[in-house]
């Protein structure tokens, strides 16, 4: 339904006011925001949730489980709902003023104190890493690559927001809060997830779901590595090859293959 924000006939106002008014309502109904809230209801209405994959994926394990989060803001959104024998948090607190995670650091200084041996044990490996803090793709990338370092060789990388529905929601820039996204955003963790689709070594899968569950592990098979051509990472060239691009699979899918 469209948006008028005046009856412009009952009020008298000056012209350059009126062009805005008109600026305005453009901006409201344009076919950029309508498409983007569209597609931004029909992925809040999708389930199961990132925690509800998760704990499938530790109910496949015969043993204790060792869990990892990277980026938590707030604990009782997934964290608390983690059914994992052990639970690791790591968050420098950027988003909440109450930071409630085992380490207050980035992700970065983390696996550097791990690798030398200032908390943990080193040779500690997890059964899933979930990766949800920086959603810039370079950071990603470097989550990827140090998660695949301490992973247990049956485990799994659990990504959010690999999936994002427009190019608004891929933006670099999280704090344009005139997107036509709205409050959504997925940042550009797709492209650390496609770059790793293209990997030889690993095989993954993205649960269309939540905005996109990625799952990436080192030996069991989810899937072929991508054959989509997108040297650039163009948004376009994404969405035209979704499928193809993220191995995007129902949940009913990847609970077939195990
Ligand atoms: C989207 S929230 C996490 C949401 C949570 N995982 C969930 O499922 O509800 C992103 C969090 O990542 C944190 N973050 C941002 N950059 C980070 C980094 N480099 N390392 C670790 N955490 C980071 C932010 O402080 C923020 O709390």
């Amino acid at each position: 339904m469209k948006i008028h924000l005046l009856k412009k006939d009952q009020v008298v106002l000056p012209t350059a006011e009126l062009k805005k008014i008109a600026l305005a309502e453009e901006y409201l109904n344009n076919k950029f925001h309508t498409d983007a809230e569209t597609l931004s209801n029909a992925e809040i209405a999708k389930t199961p949730l990132r925690s509800d994959i998760i704990n499938f994926l530790l109910a496949t394990f015969a043993k204790e489980t060792h869990y990892l989060e990277i980026g938590v803001r707030h604990t009782e959104e997934n964290f608390d709902l983690i059914n994992a024998t052990k639970k690791y948090s790591v968050d420098p607190g950027y988003e909440s003023e109450i930071n409630n995670v085992d380490f207050k650091m980035t992700s970065d200084e983390f696996f550097d104190g791990l690798r030398k041996g200032e908390f943990l044990n080193p040779e500690i490996k997890f059964d899933i890493i979930f990766i949800d803090g920086s959603h810039l793709a370079d950071q990603v990338k470097k989550d990827i690559s140090n998660s695949l370092d301490f992973i247990s060789e049956e485990g799994f990388i659990v990504m959010h927001d690999c999936n994002p529905p427009t190019e608004f929601h891929a933006s670099e820039n999280y704090y344009y809060r005139l997107s036509p996204s709205g409050g959504y955003w997925n940042g550009t963790t797709w492209k650390a997830f496609f770059n790793a689709r293209k990997r030889k070594d690993i095989s993954s899968c993205c649960i269309d779901t939540d905005w996109g569950i990625g799952v990436i592990s080192k030996t069991k098979n989810l899937g072929k590595q991508s054959t989509v051509e997108n040297e650039f990472f163009e948004f376009n060239v994404f969405s035209q090859h979704r499928k193809e691009s993220l191995n995007l699979i129902s949940y009913q899918e990847f609970k077939a293959l195990f």
